[in-house]
């Protein structure tokens, strides 16, 4: 695939961040960006790197009306040669592959998808923090185009990838932050679109993030639709707990995001000589475990919040402890995947692609 290029003038770059690690997350973004169209008759047509700008769009695009859009979110790292780094960039294009068909929208040949990231990030390598715990997070998007008010797949649709340099997800950093645990709402049922990286996931789950702000914790912890029973997982993570020495984590129910950060943590687990399991998980056999002193350890795991610690869990009124500062098993995982990302550490998975 030939991709167009129209670049700016030295001058007309904008300035890089002066201290990546006290960005707000996802609030920068840099210099240019990729898209391409798709058309029923032609196919993905007109590949264009640019510089970054506002999208035109009808108002009758039936993404704004019946929310037709899928997206993936990646890290860029960069190692102390310089040489640019992806972790697992194909799972990406393979999950968004899978949310596509899902929403019934056109995939995207995987070489293509990774062809205009490699590009994208070559021109943009200046942005690519060096320091740990910075990166370029990448924001791959789908939207359908089509100018058509009726309930169908659109016969257009807009691939697009923007970039943004990023410091820790969390204002707390690496120091443990609450759940609230919802029993009222419902991010997702089995046979709705849980599975698939959709933004109306994302839409639905805001009012209990709210709750969950205003009673002091950072994320929601998500139950099953059904009874609000089995633990799904976090806001934009996965969730581990560590029960009696096992790192233990909600076997993938059919709504639960395939988190790329899970699998990965499911690997390097029996690395580090910690058993693993995926399993139902109840929320009672976690409040339980935790007065019980049985459950020591919990995280969340997703590309954006790397290894989050969690500190404790609001349920129902009630607030359980696990503990105050990040655990061992916790710490040891965060070390050795931040140091395989970054270029640090051996990849004996051979998961870390080099773009440049
Ligand atoms: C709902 C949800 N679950 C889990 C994850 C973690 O997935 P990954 O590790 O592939 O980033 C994310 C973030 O992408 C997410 O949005």
């Amino acid at each position: 695939m030939e991709i167009k290029k129209t670049l700016l003038s030295k001058e007309k770059l904008k300035a890089l961040p002066e201290d990546p690690l006290k960005l707000k997350f996802g609030t920068n973004f840099t210099d240019y960006m990729f898209t391409i169209e798709f058309y029923r008759d032609k196919g993905w047509v007109n590949p264009e790197i640019k510089p970054y700008q506002p999208l035109m769009m009808d108002p009758a695009a039936s993404v704004l009306h019946y929310g037709q859009e899928v997206f993936e979110g990646q890290k860029a790292y960069k190692n102390a040669n310089g040489d640019i780094l992806l972790f697992r960039p194909e799972e990406n294009a393979r999950r968004m592959n899978r949310s596509l068909q899902r929403m019934c929208m056109p995939e995207i040949p995987e070489d293509l998808f990774l062809q205009a990231e490699y590009e994208l990030l070559k021109l943009e390598e200046r942005w690519i923090p060096s320091v740990r715990g910075a990166a370029l997070y990448m924001r791959p998007a789908v939207i359908a185009t089509e100018p058509v008010l009726g309930v169908r797949p659109s016969d257009h649709y807009l691939f697009f990838i923007i970039l943004s340099p990023v410091g820790p997800y969390f204002a707390e950093g690496f120091n443990p932050v609450g759940l609230w645990v919802s029993d009222e709402y419902s991010r997702a049922a089995i046979g709705g679109t849980g599975e698939a990286k959709a933004g109306g996931n994302y839409g639905g789950s805001l009012l209990a993030s709210k709750m969950a702000k205003e009673n002091g914790c950072s994320q929601v912890l998500w139950l099953d639709a059904k009874e609000h029973r089995y633990i799904e997982e976090v806001g934009a993570m996965n969730i581990f707990f560590v029960i009696d020495g096992k790192l233990v984590t909600p076997s993938l129910s059919g709504s639960i995001l395939r988190g790329i950060t899970r699998n990965s943590v499911l690997q390097l687990g029996p690395e580090l000589g910690v058993e693993v399991e995926e399993r139902a998980l109840s929320i009672q056999d976690v409040t339980g475990g935790i007065a019980a002193g049985t459950v020591t350890e919990a995280f969340g795991a997703g590309t954006a919040a790397v290894i989050s610690p969690v500190g404790k869990l609001n349920y129902r009124g009630k607030e359980y402890v696990i503990s105050e500062k990040s655990g061992d098993i916790t710490q040891k995982l965060f070390d050795k995947l931040t140091g395989i990302q970054y270029g640090i550490e051996s990849d004996p998975f051979g998961w870390v692609k080099k773009v440049n």
